[in-house]
């Protein structure tokens, strides 16, 4: 009884995150809905949300993140473009220990093309910059 309850919950809950990106989608400017369309299209948002953790780390957070380097002079814009830009294409894992618990992000290249990626960098950026 305690198990059928506890499955039907997860069940509950997976189609309830199912449902997000579409509700993300909804509420957002055109920049915004453009951006989650690509990420929606090569497959990030089985794992990242801009507001929440999924298996990695909001998007929103990412973005904060590092815009508030590139403001305290710690690193360059480009220097910050180009990180994320082979990261996300190689994959890897170690930025967001405390936040995934060590998982890592497999590539997406070659899937995700040169220039999406290039484009996915930039809108994950744009989320926090002011
Ligand atoms: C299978 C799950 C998964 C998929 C699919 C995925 N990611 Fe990730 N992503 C992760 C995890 C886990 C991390 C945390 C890595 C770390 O700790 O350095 C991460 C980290 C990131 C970061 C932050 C990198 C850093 O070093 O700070 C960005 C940006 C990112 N992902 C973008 C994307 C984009 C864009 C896509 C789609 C093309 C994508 N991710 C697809 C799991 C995923």
């Amino acid at each position: 009884m305690k198990i059928s309850l506890a499955m039907m919950l997860a069940a509950v809950l997976l189609s309830a995150g199912c449902s997000r990106p579409a509700a993300q989608k909804q509420s957002a400017s055109p920049e915004i809905r453009q951006g989650l369309e690509l990420a929606e299209k090569s497959q990030c948002l089985s794992c990242h949300a801009l507001d929440h953790k999924v298996i990695g780390p909001a998007w929103n957070d990412v973005s904060a993140r590092y815009n508030q380097y590139i403001r305290s002079g710690k690193t360059s814009e480009q220097e910050v473009e180009r990180m994320l830009e082979n990261k996300i294409a190689m994959g890897g894992k170690g930025n967001w220990i405390w936040v995934t618990g060590g998982m890592s992000m497999p590539p997406n290249a070659p899937r995700v093309s040169a220039e999406n990626i290039r484009k996915l960098t930039h809108f994950i950026l744009s989320l926090r910059k002011g």
